[in-house]
């Protein structure tokens, strides 16, 4: 693995979010690392710092977990790759299974904080989590956003982590 700077690899994270998705991973209450499939994430500046910010449903189990977690990580597979784990991440639920174990991925122990990252995958990012805002459907403006993607409401909580740590696998 070699370090990056947090704003390096955006093409590898547009990529794969735009593809099958990357992996959002969570702890939950006893400890467990839960893998989910995202396919919004923002990089940027936010309080001085990088941030990266993720977006969940309320309806999620990582939801439940973000809410009381300290760190998240996001593992990014190479477009095209991890596909059958990327579906089963995206499609089951952490309440109901350990998704980790049912989609046969690996985690490794994170550098910066306590929760692992994704065997297998080209570019992670480790945040730790400085932020929480619930969106609330009359926040949104636009007409059309709400009709694609509210239409039985379940707005996402946006989570906002601080980038400690950001690097590619070696073949990246
Ligand atoms: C390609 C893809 C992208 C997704 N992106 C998101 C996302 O950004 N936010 C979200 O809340 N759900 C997203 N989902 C849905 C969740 O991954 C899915 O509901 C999952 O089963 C939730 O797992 P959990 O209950 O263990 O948290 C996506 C699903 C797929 C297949």
């Amino acid at each position: 693995m070699r370090r990056i700077e947090w704003n390096e690899r955006a093409g590898l994270l547009r990529d794969g979010l735009s593809s099958g998705g990357a992996f959002l991973v969570a702890l939950d209450e006893s400890g467990r690392a839960n893998p989910m499939t995202i396919g919004w994430a923002q990089v940027g500046i936010v309080w001085s710092r990088p941030i990266l910010t993720v977006y969940v449903r309320k309806s999620r189990y990582t939801h439940r977990c973000l809410q009381q977690a300290d760190s998240f990580t996001v593992s990014v597979p190479r477009s095209g790759a991890l596909d059958q784990a990327l579906a089963l991440c995206g499609s089951k639920s952490g309440r109901d299974l350990d998704k980790m174990q049912a989609a046969g991925l690996t985690p490794i122990q994170g550098r910066s904080v306590s929760t692992p990252v994704i065997d297998g995958c080209v570019l992670y990012y480790e945040c730790r989590i400085v932020g929480r805002t619930q969106q609330e459907l009359p926040d949104l403006a636009a007409r059309d956003v709400i009709e694609r993607y509210y239409p039985k409401g379940d707005p996402h909580l946006a989570v906002y982590g601080e980038i400690l740590s950001a690097y590619v696998a070696d073949r990246a």
